[in-house]
């Protein structure tokens, strides 16, 4: 018999739990076919030190030692279960929260969950060639330590379908390793999960900008009436953190290494810049423009009667919804949108529980602005008089108020034709990734030692010692 609790770690009962175990059984022979086919090239003789979670316990769910990478053990991990949970929202706010999935709900709640675990797998097939660039082995290490987790949160909302969602659940759960970032055919379902992250600078930007959006979307689903879906999202979340981490310090290390250059040579005209093999400033204004605006999009349309719906219904609840203040049932409040009337951008109020998404985006972009911010320090600590700026809401967008319309960087409405004129000015143009691939072309694996472009970090992962040997290739 198989040992659950080595093979799959988990806190779910999987041991006696027959059809869960049969469901996953099938299931996981074809999650490691996805992954030896779409999970990080060339990894699989790789021993790499990595954090596993054996545990929900402090000192279980990061586990640290050498891992060779198809044999990580992508276990399923609930947050321990609060007996006096309460749905906590919407029209059965003050109800025991749900153990099982309301038969009314089943097919929203499903959909639900599919979209989640769907930006999982597509976010390892987008990073899946960038270890042959990787500036340093500690870097090479953290990027692995994303894919495993992106794993692994695909096992916990698989998890999810096969436990309370039965035959169609198991059907989902294929679809899932069936689609492909990017691919015509088949993509993931959504936008931003089928854009390529083609160097290292798009994959720090994707796990800032798009990490980040994942946690936005898991606290909203960590406050759900569902209580199992609460509560595995609320674990996804402890993992989540260091994603985010990898993609703030990996840009703020790049704007260092540029800005030190930049003062040692006494250069700041971009193509000194980049003659001297580090990334000028206002290419990285570029790639942050563009992976903000297309993961604003993730968050939908501004008025959305769905989201109206998953909020009425206590699926999916507020960004920190217990500790609002409010009656957390929204049925008279307001809250601002924006619109194009008239080639000018005015805000409009509307009933509150059709603005959810533009509010789950509006208390996303405050904690991306304070990153930026962060980033910022860096360039006025040098002394160098650039400014990093968050472009406008409506930029650059294709989904919601600003779809269709042709808005500047700062905000202006624009005709297509202007817009198209100025496109490359705040967008990536093709120079740019080519410059940018043109520093990536090898990868950099000496213990200790970083690509030119970048600074090293400033302390290794968990205390380990810059030049420590993060992975063994054998
Ligand atoms: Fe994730
Ligand atoms: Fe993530």
């Amino acid at each position: 018999m198989i040992n659950y609790t080595e093979k799959i770690p988990n806190n779910v009962d999987l041991g006696r739990d027959r059809v869960l175990q049969r469901a996953l059984e099938h299931w996981q022979p074809a999650y490691m076919g996805w992954w030896y086919d779409m999970g990080p090239n060339e990894s699989h003789n790789y021993e790499v030190y990595l954090r596993t979670a054996t545990s929900v316990e402090p000192d279980g769910w990061a586990q640290f030692g050498y891992v060779r990478m198809p044999d990580y053990r992508w276990g399923i991990f609930l947050q321990p279960r609060d007996e006096k949970r309460e749905v906590n929202f919407g029209i059965h706010k003050g109800q025991a929260a749900w153990q099982e999935v309301p038969g009314e709900y089943r097919s929203t709640l499903r959909r639900v969950i599919v979209t989640q675990g769907d930006t999982e797998p597509a976010s390892v097939e987008q990073q899946r060639m960038l270890g042959s660039s990787c500036p340093s082995m500690y870097d090479l290490r953290n990027i692995f330590q994303v894919n495993v987790e992106e794993g692994r949160h695909l096992w916990a909302m698989v998890y999810l379908l096969h436990r309370y969602f039965g035959r169609d659940g198991r059907e989902e759960a294929e679809s899932l390793l069936a689609r492909r970032s990017g691919d015509a055919d088949n993509p993931r379902i959504l936008g931003a999960f089928n854009e390529p992250t083609p160097d290292w600078l798009a994959f720090y930007m994707f796990t800032f900008f798009t990490d980040r959006d994942g946690k936005f979307q898991l606290c909203a689903l960590a406050e759900s009436g569902f209580d199992p879906l609460a509560r595995t999202c609320r674990f996804m979340l402890t993992e989540e953190a260091h994603h985010m981490f990898v993609g703030e310090t990996g840009i703020s290390r790049i704007i260092q290494r540029t800005c030190e250059v930049m003062k040692g040579n006494k250069v700041e005209d971009p193509s000194d810049v980049r003659a001297l093999g580090v990334i000028d400033l206002p290419t990285i204004q570029r790639y942050l423009n563009f992976h903000y605006s297309v993961t604003l999009d993730l968050y939908g349309s501004d008025v959305s009667s769905n989201a109206a719906n998953y909020y009425t219904s206590g699926l999916k609840g507020r960004f920190r919804e217990t500790k609002l203040d409010d009656d957390h049932v929204l049925a008279d409040a307001e809250y601002p949108v924006s619109e194009v009337v008239g080639g000018k951008i005015v805000a409009k109020n509307v009933p509150a529980l059709t603005a959810l998404n533009e509010r789950l985006r509006d208390d996303y972009i405050d904690e991306i602005a304070d990153g930026v911010g962060r980033w910022q320090r860096v360039i006025d600590n040098a002394g160098i008089p650039f400014r990093l700026t968050l472009p406008h809401k409506g930029f650059h967008r294709e989904i919601g108020n600003f779809a269709g319309h042709f808005i500047s960087s700062d905000g202006e409405v624009l005709s297509e034709e202007t817009w198209k004129n100025h496109e490359f000015e705040w967008l990536p143009n093709p120079n740019d990734y080519a410059y940018v691939q043109s520093l990536m072309s090898g990868r950099v694996v000496e213990p200790g030692k970083f690509a030119n472009w970048i600074a090293p970090p400033a302390r290794g992962i968990n205390n380990q010692h810059l030049n420590f040997e993060y992975v063994r290739f054998n």
